[in-house]
């Protein structure tokens, strides 16, 4: 029997791959411009770090995760997302000993063991930029002013920004405690997960996708309702930096983010062209992160941009695909050495050249130009070549001129690159 991938493992076949590239090329060009520096860290940790930063009570570690006992039974996870690790390496290489602000970026694959539908995946690429060290609103707004120009820099549109504030730990406790005794009233309304969830990790049933969950907490009160003094300030701040910078958003306050680390300011960038899973992007502050995965009082914030939800979006008329620049025909088996010669010099200049290996005729050779969608094809025959000389087909105009041998890498060179 053929072998499979894993349901919601997918390939990222060569013809996509051009879209990747790009995407991930931008990110790089973006943030590396505002300061954030790549970073690069493991797929496999303890489990104990994510049931400790992102919370044992949430989705992610409760049914969620790849977790498994390697051969000396360590209970190991595939990273679920990149947060909580990068805190980590940032904790472990002492990194805020050297500078007490860090910028880290990071892409690449998470795991997540959810129902796999368009748009969500169990293997999913994340670009993930966070920012460790400071508490300054500044910096939630320069995050997103980032996160922003980035997206439209790789031809995102109708993105809508949606924010909100959940408080800190001095001022949740009182918004938990509002939030069970309304739930509590409603609990027969509530799904068997969200009624456990009642005493466990109340916020979570705003997350909840059931109906009658939904119905439960239409009226339910507001977190931006109790925060402190000090958490309305540091919004206010954010709202009005985001404002300075010239950004448009919107106060969604049922936006609780399915993350038990939060703090503070919370953000998703939503795509209504996406259908029922359309955030782009989630994030937001989490100022006791550090602490509960064992380090110092360390504030951060950041956020994690979903590749394959990205890439779904990009304009569609945009070419990504790597056509080559030049197909060599070869005619007869005296001229296969010279060819083999002069595509192995085109290589090495960086030109994309394409020749055929399996002898096939002059019309099929053609053919298969056409379809790679070679921009010239040159044309070594036994007859030409016996003059020194062989034949460049521009095959957007049909035109086709004669050009001598000697001096052909140097001349292919420079047809090429005007255009490149
Ligand atoms: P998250 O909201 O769980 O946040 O994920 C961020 C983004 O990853 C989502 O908006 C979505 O685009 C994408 N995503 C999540 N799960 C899947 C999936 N199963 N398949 C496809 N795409 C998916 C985090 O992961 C936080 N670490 C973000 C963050 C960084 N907060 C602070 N810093």
């Amino acid at each position: 029997m053929e072998i499979k991938a894993i349901r919601g493992f997918n390939d990222i076949l060569p013809d996509e791959i051009g879209k990747w590239q790009f995407v991930e090329k931008t990110a790089r060009e973006v943030f590396e411009g505002f300061g954030f520096s790549e970073i690069r860290i493991p797929i496999l940790e303890r489990t104990e770090l994510f049931a400790r930063g992102i919370g044992e009570a949430t989705d992610i570690v409760e049914k969620e995760m790849y977790t498994f006992a390697d051969k000396s039974g360590n209970s190991l996870t595939l990273r679920p997302e990149a947060t909580a690790s990068m805190a980590r390496a940032y904790l472990e290489h002492q990194i805020y000993t050297f500078d007490p602000v860090a910028k880290f970026y990071c892409i690449g694959p998470m795991f997540r063991y959810e129902r796999p539908q368009k748009g969500r995946y169990r293997q999913f690429y994340q670009i993930d930029a966070e920012v460790f060290g400071v508490d300054n609103p500044m910096v939630d707004a320069e995050i997103i002013v980032m996160l922003i120009h980035f997206l439209e820099r790789v031809g995102l549109e109708k993105l809508e920004l949606q924010i909100n504030s959940l408080g800190c730990r001095k001022c949740r406790p009182r918004y938990r405690q509002e939030i069970i005794n309304f739930l509590k009233k409603k609990s027969f309304q509530l799904c068997e997960d969200c009624q456990r969830r009642l005493e466990t990790n109340p916020l979570r049933v705003f997350d909840c996708k059931v109906e009658t969950c939904q119905a439960a907490i239409v009226d339910a009160p507001k977190v931006i309702d109790f925060i402190d003094r000090e958490c309305q300030d540091h919004f206010g701040k954010v709202k009005e930096y985001l404002e300075a910078a010239g950004l448009t958003y919107i106060l969604n306050p049922r936006m609780v983010r399915g993350l038990d680390y939060y703090t503070r300011t919370a953000f998703e960038v939503v795509s209504y062209q996406l259908g029922s899973q359309n955030a782009v992007t989630g994030g937001g502050r989490y100022d006791n992160l550090f602490q509960e995965i064992g380090g110092p009082d360390i504030p951060g914030i950041g956020f994690a941009i979903g590749m394959e939800r990205l890439i779904s979006l990009l304009p569609k008329d945009k070419v990504f695909i790597q056509h080559p620049h030049l197909f060599i025909a070869v005619l007869g088996d005296e001229t296969i050495k010279k060819a083999y010669q002069l595509i192995n010099q085109l290589h090495l200049e960086g030109i994309r050249a394409e020749l055929d290996y399996e002898g096939k005729s002059l019309k099929s050779q053609m053919r298969r130009a056409d379809k790679l969608k070679a921009r010239y094809v040159l044309i070594m025959g036994e007859e030409e070549l016996k003059k020194g000389r062989a034949v460049l087909r521009n095959m957007e105009d049909k035109s086709q001129e004669e050009i001598p041998i000697e001096g052909l890498l140097n001349a292919l060179k420079e047809k090429v690159r005007r255009k490149v």
